[in-house]
């Protein structure tokens, strides 16, 4: 089995898989309770809850698998982005287990493990990779198209500020919705009989026909609305809703305005599938209106199971496993063997 660790942010998580992919465990300790005060991650508080959570997680891990330190072959521990002080207790961790059980220790990427996500599933091994395929990678820190090919993973366009999820929690924090905003205004805008084009909100387009994404307008815009017609959490429920479904609309908008442009531009032969990870694919309306975008293109649509959108050890574990076998030294960052 591959041991999987992620403390890029603010969530503890500890995995654990087998080669194919089969999720025998993923444990995630979230600290959402301990920032919700601050409105946002306070980083020193994350590392020492990291510090706290990460071996009792991986003991625990191991016990509900069944399983033994022989069985574990592999770790597999998120390096970057994220917060550093969060990370460096992930890494430090992972190092010290690899040593002392003398194996080996694959860094990943965090955004690789949002890229594969889609593809591990609640149970059984995870869906063989296609040979090409879009990934939307849509969370409170990144809002990325890639184009994936195995191990391959380009970027095809950003966010030129604020990231997506980053976007829905600041607008919601502003009407004093609680952290994190996605889900909250989610909530607000399915309730009753939201009305999605009550205020008007243009897509922002780039002189440039750039792909990249901007969500610094729809911030802008999201907040003078607000202020314009009273919208606070504790409100006129009708407004607040109407509100929500209507920011909610203007921000799926704009990733689907650019995955137009993606998609036309780019060259044969196609990908297969399109996927999206990432906190953000949590969100209902997304994950329907891509159905439907991938259906007219006769495309794959693959969702990641909630529990894999928003941050989690499996996922980690999972792009440790397409980085080849943990025997092959290019992927090995680090090999420690008690002498
Ligand atoms: O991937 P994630 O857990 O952490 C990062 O790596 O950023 O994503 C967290 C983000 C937050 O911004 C949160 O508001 C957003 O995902 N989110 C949602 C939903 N659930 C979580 N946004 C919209 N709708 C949701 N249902
Ligand atoms: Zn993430």
């Amino acid at each position: 089995m591959i041991l999987g660790i992620e403390t890029s942010c603010d969530e503890t998580s500890v995995a654990l898989l087998e080669r194919d992919g089969n999720v025998r465990v993923n444990l995630i300790a979230s600290q959402i309770e301990r920032h919700q005060p601050f409105g946002g991650v306070v980083p020193e508080i994350a590392s020492r809850e990291h510090l706290q959570h990460l071996f009792p997680l991986v003991a625990r891990a191991l016990a509900d698998a069944g399983a033994k330190w022989e069985d574990v072959e592999s770790i597999a521990v998120t390096a970057g982005p994220g917060l550093i002080g969060a990370l460096l207790v992930g890494v430090a961790g992972a190092q010290g287990l690899a040593y002392g059980l003398g194996i080996p220790i694959i860094a990943v990427n965090h955004l690789e493990g949002h890229i594969y996500s889609p593809y591990l599933l609640r149970e059984g091994a995870a869906i063989p990779l296609p040979e090409r395929f879009l990934s939307l990678v849509i969370s409170g820190g990144h809002s990325s198209i890639y184009d994936v090919r195995g191990p391959d993973v380009r970027r095809i366009n950003r966010t030129r500020d604020d990231a997506i999820g980053e976007t829905f929690d600041k607008v919601a924090k502003f009407i004093g919705l609680p952290y994190p905003g996605g889900p909250e205004i989610e909530k607000h805008a399915r309730a009753g009989k939201a009305d999605p084009r009550r205020f008007p909100f243009p897509v922002p387009q780039f002189k440039d026909e750039s792909l990249d994404f901007s969500y610094s307008g729809i911030k802008a815009g999201a907040i003078r609305l607000a202020r314009q017609h009273d919208v606070r959490a504790d409100g006129d429920p009708a407004t607040l809703a109407d509100f929500c479904a209507t920011f909610q609309d203007a921000l799926i908008a704009q990733l689907f305005d650019r995955l137009d442009s993606v998609w036309s531009d780019i060259d044969a032969p196609k990908p297969t599938d399109v996927a999206i990870a990432g906190g953000v694919a949590a969100n209902g309306v997304l994950r329907d209106r891509m159905l439907a975008w991938g259906e007219t293109r006769g495309l794959i649509v693959r969702l990641p199971e909630k529990r894999y959108c928003t941050d989690n050890a499996a996922m980690i574990a999972f792009a440790g496993l397409q980085k080849g076998s943990p025997s092959d030294p290019r992927r090995v960052v680090a090999r420690s063997r008690i002498a």
